[in-house]
């Protein structure tokens, strides 16, 4: 990757004294009370803000929470319950500022959060003047937000353009390093396992990994489309038809390769969607009209986790059944487990992945956990994200 990074200028003495703007993603979920129920993201974003520190550097915090109305702030918006966080993970107090775009005061081995920077008007469209504004804030722009690496916003973006100096933080650079590794050299074989409800919010990723890898398992609503493909019967599960044709040229494109798309051989059923329904194993040639797939049977789960036992690269995107409910659980359990178990470089993404890796206690086990949902997808697809773009660009000029 050919850009400038904060670890190389802080080695090299160069951030010591300096004003040090990070753009970090501190998008967590949060409960009903503003409470955080999982701070991942959180946790990954403070290598980076205590490096700056330990560095003598004068160090301002920023992220986007959720997706906010610019112009007006709600108390919802707010990244109090982050600040505090943060402040515990650091061990020091972290000041929370409001309305900071026209200047923040902050001395060399302090840091302060400032407050939600999709709140400020303009940054979703990436404008020129405020992005302008938020680089004369600072001595050294760092893009660490590897969460928001997909988005040209003017506190991703805009501000790396206009800042003296921008360069890519250490969560963004040992993601990218990450994912190439899996990508670009894997240890074969490379297996995929790419699963949710619709083939067409990961067309794209499944045509370019159809190209790449040589297993490639798909789950949950499109392992039914790819049934459907196959000549399978699905009930009422939820499929996409009209992407049948699609579903066939992956699986034909990945036959020509000598490569394959398992299709399950058995499937746990229910007749409703509820965590207290019947849960039924049958062969796939055995769905009824009013059954639903809520999950992979035990003999397709035994297969695949033989698969991924023998893999030397498995990068995971989705849970295979609805994990969420202990009927239907056993599919992404076992294959969880596998992966666990595996001796390939595994890397996983996405939301309900990592719940289901904590659910299942592997964290330790798998190669590279990411903070991406939609930018570890782009990633996948083969897409220069923003982030990298524009870091390459100040890096060469
Ligand atoms: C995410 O949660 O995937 C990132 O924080 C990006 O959020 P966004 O989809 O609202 O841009």
């Amino acid at each position: 990757m050919n850009v400038i990074r904060f670890t190389d200028l802080v080695a090299q003495g160069k951030a010591k004294g300096q004003r040090v703007f990070i753009r970090a993603d501190l998008n967590v979920p949060q409960g009903d009370a503003g409470n955080i129920t999982e701070d991942t993201r959180i946790r990954a974003s403070v290598p980076c803000i205590q490096m700056a520190l330990d560095a003598g550097a004068a160090v301002m915090v920023t992220s986007h929470l959720g997706r906010p109305t610019e112009g007006e702030f709600k108390p919802a918006d707010s990244l109090a319950p982050v600040a505090q966080r943060l402040g515990e993970l650091l061990g020091r107090e972290v000041p929370l500022v409001s309305n900071w775009v026209d200047g923040v005061a902050v001395k060399p081995g302090q840091v302060v959060l400032l407050e939600n920077c999709r709140v400020n008007k303009g940054e979703k469209k990436n404008n020129e003047e405020l992005a302008k504004k938020m680089a004369a804030l600072c001595d050294i722009f760092v893009h660490d937000a590897f969460g928001t690496a997909h988005r040209a916003e003017a506190s991703t973006y805009g501000i790396a353009q206009f800042a003296r100096q921008a360069c890519a933080g250490p969560l963004l650079a040992a993601e990218i390093d990450a994912i190439t590794k899996a990508l670009a050299t894997p240890r074969r074989p490379l297996v995929a396992i790419v699963a949710g409800s619709k083939v067409s919010t990961k067309l794209t990723i499944l045509k370019a990994l159809s190209e790449k890898v040589d297993g490639l398992i798909v789950g949950g609503g499109i392992a039914n489309t790819f049934m459907l493909a196959a000549g399978l019967k699905i009930g009422k599960s939820l499929a996409e038809p009209d992407l049948i044709g699609e579903a066939k040229a992956v699986i034909e494109a990945m036959k020509a390769r000598g490569a394959a798309v398992p299709i399950p051989e058995d499937v746990v059923t229910a007749k409703r969607f509820a965590a207290d329904a019947q849960a039924t194993v049958k062969a796939a040639a055995d769905v009824a009209d009013d059954d639903l797939i809520l999950d992979i049977g035990p003999q397709t789960a035994a297969k695949l986790a033989a698969q991924l036992k023998a893999a030397g690269t498995i990068v995971w995107n989705g849970p295979v059944g609805v994990f969420e409910f202990a009927a239907f659980e056993g599919g992404t359990r076992t294959i969880a487990q596998a992966i666990a178990e595996s001796s390939a470089f595994s890397i996983a993404g996405g939301g309900d992945t990592l719940a289901a890796i904590a659910k299942y206690g592997i964290e330790k086990q798998v190669g590279y956990i990411s903070t991406g949902g939609g930018a570890f997808l782009e990633v996948l697809e083969g897409k220069t994200l923003p982030a990298f773009e524009i870091l390459a660009k100040r890096a060469n000029g």
